[in-house]
């Protein structure tokens, strides 16, 4: 197996580590009936297992003619964003720490998240600019 092959799997890794997390988060939430960080779930959920396991699929599918470096960079991008935003939502959300820190991690979060998705959106279009698919 190839060292490109291997960068679809770790997309859905990490989504389903995310996975993981955010189905307990939710189960958790519907026991204690505590629902205050609810869209830290959700966005955990969202972001990390939807948005993560789409990229991967399409690195799967699609993703041969893109360089490595772009999957570095995207995943990255993502995965930083995903546990500063999640982890500042939760501190902001559940009232856990002071501004000083979910502040931060939010703003850091959620540009890594919008940097993580122009990437990936700037290397899918470009792509079907630059090779486009055969018709079947
Ligand atoms: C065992 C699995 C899960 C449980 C027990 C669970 C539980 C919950 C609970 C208790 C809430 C709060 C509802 C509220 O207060 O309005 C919630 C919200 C939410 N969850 Fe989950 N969840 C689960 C899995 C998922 C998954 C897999 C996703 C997405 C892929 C997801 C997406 C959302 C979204 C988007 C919201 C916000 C909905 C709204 O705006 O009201 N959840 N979930
Ligand atoms: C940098 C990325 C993102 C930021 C900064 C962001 C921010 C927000 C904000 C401010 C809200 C309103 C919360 C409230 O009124 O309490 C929201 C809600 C929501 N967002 Fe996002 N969002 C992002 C990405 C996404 C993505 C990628 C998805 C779906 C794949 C998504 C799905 C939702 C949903 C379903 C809600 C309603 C449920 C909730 O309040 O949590 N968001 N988002």
């Amino acid at each position: 197996m190839t060292t490109t092959n291997r960068w679809p799997h770790a997309f859905f890794a990490a989504a389903a580590l995310y996975a993981m997390i955010g189905v307990c988060w939710g189960l958790a939430m519907s026991i204690t009936k505590d629902h205050a960080t609810y869209s830290a779930h959700a966005h955990l959920n969202l972001l990390g297992w939807v948005s993560l396991a789409l990229m991967g699929a399409f690195y799967a599918l699609l993703g041969q003619g893109v360089a490595n470096w772009v999957k570095l960079v995207n995943f990255s991008l993502s995965n930083l964003g995903v546990i500063c935003m999640i982890s500042g939502l939760y501190l902001y959300l559940g009232q856990k720490g002071p501004a000083s820190i979910f502040g931060p991690l939010l703003a850091v979060g959620a540009l890594s998240v919008v940097a993580g998705f122009l990437l990936f959106g700037f290397t899918v279009i470009s792509g079907l600019i630059r090779k486009p698919a055969v018709a079947a």
